[in-house]
């Protein structure tokens, strides 16, 4: 099992989720984040002013996969969010340990994908 945390472009978020979903992941949580790669200190034009832009607005995507989706999964997220442009995002893999459904008790591999008797 492995967690992958994808930050990327606010406007990546839906093509994403869609992604994801046609690879068969459903379970995600995200957060409003900011930040800044390697291009600390830039200084971008923001209405006619020159401004050092530290931290910029990204989209924290966290989800938690199965070995055997896990590299469909890296791809979907990349196809989805790459524009080419500086900031596009960055994505990083982790190992998980242990995962629970808490309305089964179902562990492992078998809490993460397929809900039994979900609506
Ligand atoms: N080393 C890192 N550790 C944690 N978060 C990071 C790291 N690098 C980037 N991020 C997060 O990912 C976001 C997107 O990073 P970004 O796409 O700018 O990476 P980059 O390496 O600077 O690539 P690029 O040159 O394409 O901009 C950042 O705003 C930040 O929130
Ligand atoms: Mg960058």
């Amino acid at each position: 099992m492995k967690l992958i945390t994808a930050v990327v472009q606010p406007s990546a978020l839906e093509p994403v989720k869609t992604a994801l979903a046609e690879v068969g992941i459903a379970g995600m949580t995200i957060l409003d984040a900011k930040g800044h790669g390697t291009q600390t200190g830039k200084v971008e034009v923001y209405r006619s002013q020159r401004v050092k832009v530290d931290f910029l607005p990204k989209i924290y995507i966290e989800m938690v996969v199965t070995d055997e989706v896990l590299d469909d999964a890296l791809h979907a997220i990349q196809d989805a969010a790459r524009t080419g442009a500086i900031g596009d995002g960055k994505i990083w893999v982790t190992d998980v340990l242990q995962v629970i459904r808490v309305r089964t008790g179902e562990t492992g591999p078998t809490a993460i994908h397929v809900a039994p008797h979900s609506n």
